[in-house]
């Protein structure tokens, strides 16, 4: 893993996507290292003492000739609130980057990126950096409404983008495992990936094992250094107990221990 950064960030612009998600804009006063997919940066939000540890964010976007970093935080609880709430000009301290990135594809590779809730930052950043032709590249996103999805228009040049939503008020009806190309096309990616709630990663998992066909995970965790001291975001592992911060948030399905 390259070097670990700790540095204030200036927040440049913060803009509400919809009720619940806000795309955070940060510029580094430092020379972004290499960010890769997967990737996280884990955030002091301790602006009025009250919430005491760091909060991990994906990174979405990265510019590096302005050195500007965003990630979508969507509102969970406490910390996320408080983070929604920070006005242009203030600072974030970042600790960055952290974790390990999701295996690039290959050049020919056929991808699938499954995205719902906050997973869905990861995922984009993946489809932007694959660097593959966009009919190379499948992107189905979970919600529960319309009204929770962002607009991802911009993205579209980067793959074809999908929905689905659990009351079918756009796109395919129910989860994103109900969509055909998880459920009858499956086999036909060379890689699979997936981001969001444990459960739809489980079962995008399973999908993928009975299709044989690769597939990574960004897990989730509950965090608090971010980068492998306090053990508090272990999972079981056939390599053992690994520190997500550090050993992931990317794994492969076949080292996690899921039953799926
Ligand atoms: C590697 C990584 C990348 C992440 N990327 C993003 C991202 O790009 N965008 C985004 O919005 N969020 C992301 N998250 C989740 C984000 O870190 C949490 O939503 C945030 O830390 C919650 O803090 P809070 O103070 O708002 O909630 P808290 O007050 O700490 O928690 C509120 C409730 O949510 C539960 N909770 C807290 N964190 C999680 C979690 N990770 N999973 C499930 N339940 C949880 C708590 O147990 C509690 O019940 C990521 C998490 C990890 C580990
Ligand atoms: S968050 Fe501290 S060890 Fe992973």
């Amino acid at each position: 893993m390259g070097k670990k950064l700790v540095s204030d960030f200036l927040v440049t612009e913060n803009i509400a996507l919809n009720k619940t998600n806000f795309l955070i804009r940060l510029a580094s006063d430092i020379k972004l290292p290499s960010i890769s997919p997967g990737q996280f940066v884990n955030i002091d939000i301790n602006k009025s003492n009250e919430i005491f540890l760091r909060r991990p964010f994906s990174v979405f976007e990265v510019d590096y000739t302005n050195n500007l970093l965003s990630i979508i935080v969507k509102i969970l609880g406490r910390g996320s609130k408080k983070l929604t709430e920070i006005q242009p000009g203030e600072k974030l301290s970042l600790i960055y980057p952290l974790g390990k990135h999701f295996t690039i594809p290959d050049k020919k590779d056929k991808i699938l990126a499954v995205g719902g809730g906050s997973g869905l930052a990861p995922m984009l950043f993946l489809a932007r950096e694959s660097g593959l032709p966009p009919e190379n590249v499948d992107i189905v996103i979970g919600a529960r409404s319309v009204a929770d999805l962002v607009d991802v228009d911009s993205y579209r040049k980067y793959g074809n983008i999908q929905f689905t939503t659990e009351d079918g008020s756009t796109g395919t009806k129910g989860f994103v495992t109900d969509h055909h190309l998880l459920k009858n096309e499956m086999g036909k990616y060379d890689k699979v990936y997936a981001c969001g709630p444990d459960a739809m990663m489980k079962a995008v998992s399973s999908m993928a094992k009975k299709a044989g066909v690769f597939c990574e995970v960004s897990l989730e965790n509950l965090m608090a250094c971010g980068f492998g001291v306090c053990l508090c975001c272990i999972e079981p592992t056939v390599k053992g107990n690994l520190c997500v911060c550090t050993e992931g948030p990317v794994f492969n399905i076949n080292d996690l221990k899921w039953q799926i």
